[in-house]
């Protein structure tokens, strides 16, 4: 009987699979049958360790092609650049220690790492290892460094070992990786039709031509929510504070430097938009006076400036709302919930995203945050330390349900 392919979520999809040497490496003859399942067609790429595991030729029968092992056998055929070239990803699972650490620095040694050095396209990582490896100081900053190079590393699953500790180390499940493998390559459209106005960044008050008062806000988890709308098919506006980052293309970028200069093109673009997302940390106060020239000491030894309170740009916004969905943040050192509670109550928020600034890994400038989302209809959800684009994700996915949990209301009074 032939499979019906017409459903097939990766037809047309051509995938490398990486299989390092692992006691779970068995799994990846399952996965690359699921993967081809789906409609894509595969190049198996194996480590010299796994061939130690599970032999080529089982992968050679299911995928219908040879299996890529020798670095100078491949460097011959220019394997290691035409193989990853055609490719829509690279899955590699399991993954080792070792390769996570050979990626993590860019080490080439044999084709798979090579691999990795001549493409630009998403790579899915499933590591697979001990407990106390998975948990060692360098394989979690190794882990750490290819997620911020924009790698989608799945955490392994807890669970019994070899090694015979219950312990985190187990291979994601198949459909973990499927998922991941599919939502990488799938375009999604949630959002088309959306037009989301997104800050980001801090602002920058000045004091005198040289001077100014600012924040620690390095713009990235603003940048990440504009990056994910514009994924999931929604027109963008990004307007920022200084910040050292390029912004994602495909986004209209408005650099701003100050409070008011942030509200005024906020309140620009307020009307045509349906969803605000006011990820900027912007200044509360600012000094009453700019110097016109660089204030001097003249041997004071005490100096005060007057300072007075900026826009509130949110509480502005909120007051002239037709039908947007109002998304704050709450930066707080003590007292999350309930500072972030008044601030979605005094705003007229629909949800806010509070994050403790103070605590490690996340917050200001860094790569990860830790969150709890709040809802104007009393949800509250806790998201543990993940990359801002991932929660950028999740923020999305939160105001979805907010708009489908009103619009299922509204339906129902009509
Ligand atoms: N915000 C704003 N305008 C301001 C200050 C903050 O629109 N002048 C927005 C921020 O972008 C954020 C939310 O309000 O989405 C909360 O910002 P935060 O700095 O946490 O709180 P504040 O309102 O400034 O209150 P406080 O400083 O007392 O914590």
């Amino acid at each position: 009987m032939e499979l019906d392919r017409s459903q097939a979520t990766l037809r047309g999809k051509r995938l490398v699979l990486g299989v390092t040497g692992s006691i779970a490496s068995y799994k990846a003859v399952s996965l690359l049958r699921a993967l081809t399942r789906e409609g894509a067609s595969v190049a198996v790429v194996m480590t010299q360790a796994a061939t130690k595991f599970v032999t080529p030729l089982t992968f050679e029968v299911l995928s219908g092609e040879r299996v890529t092992m020798d670095l100078f056998k491949a460097h011959q055929e220019m394997k290691h650049l035409s193989i990853p070239g055609q490719a829509n990803a690279i899955i590699v699972a399991p993954a080792t220690a070792n390769f996570l650490a050979k990626a993590a620095v860019g080490l080439a040694d044999d084709v798979l790492s090579t691999m990795l050095l001549t493409t630009q396209c998403p790579l899915i990582i499933a590591p697979a290892m001990d407990g106390d490896m998975w948990a060692h100081p360098t394989v979690v900053e190794h882990v750490r460094t290819l997620r911020a190079r924009g790698a989608v590393i799945l955490d392994p699953e807890e669970g019994p070992l070899a090694s015979g500790q219950v312990a985190q180390g187990r291979l994601a499940s198949e459909s973990r990786i499927l998922e991941a493998v599919q939502s990488a390559l799938i375009p999604q459209d949630d959002w088309r039709g959306q037009r989301v106005l997104v800050s980001a960044g801090p602002t920058q008050e000045a004091i005198d031509p040289v001077r100014f008062i600012s924040n620690r806000s390095s713009g990235k988890m603003g940048y990440a929510i504009a990056e994910a709308a514009r994924d999931r098919g929604a027109e963008v506006v990004l307007v920022t504070g200084p910040t050292a980052l390029t912004p994602p293309p495909g986004v209209e970028v408005v650099s701003v430097t100050t409070a008011k200069e942030m509200a005024d093109a906020l309140c620009q673009h307020f009307a045509s938009s349906t969803v605000v997302i006011m990820a900027a940390a912007v200044a509360d106060f600012r000094p009453k006076e700019q110097a016109a020239q660089k204030l001097k000491k003249r041997g004071q030894t005490a100096f005060s400036l007057e300072l007075e309170t900026a826009p509130d740009i949110l509480a502005m916004l909120s007051a002239q709302r037709t039908s947007q969905v109002l998304v704050g943040f709450a930066a707080e050192t003590e007292h999350l919930v309930s500072h972030a509670k008044d601030k979605l109550r005094g705003k007229g928020l629909d949800l806010i995203v509070a994050n403790d600034v103070t605590k490690e890994g996340a917050g200001f400038g860094s790569d990860d945050n830790a969150v709890v989302i709040l809802s104007r209809t009393g949800q509250q959800k806790e998201f543990g330390l993940m990359p801002k684009r991932r929660l950028a994700d999740e923020i999305l996915t939160a105001v979805q349900k907010l708009r489908s949990a009103q619009h299922r209301s509204a339906t129902v009074v009509e």
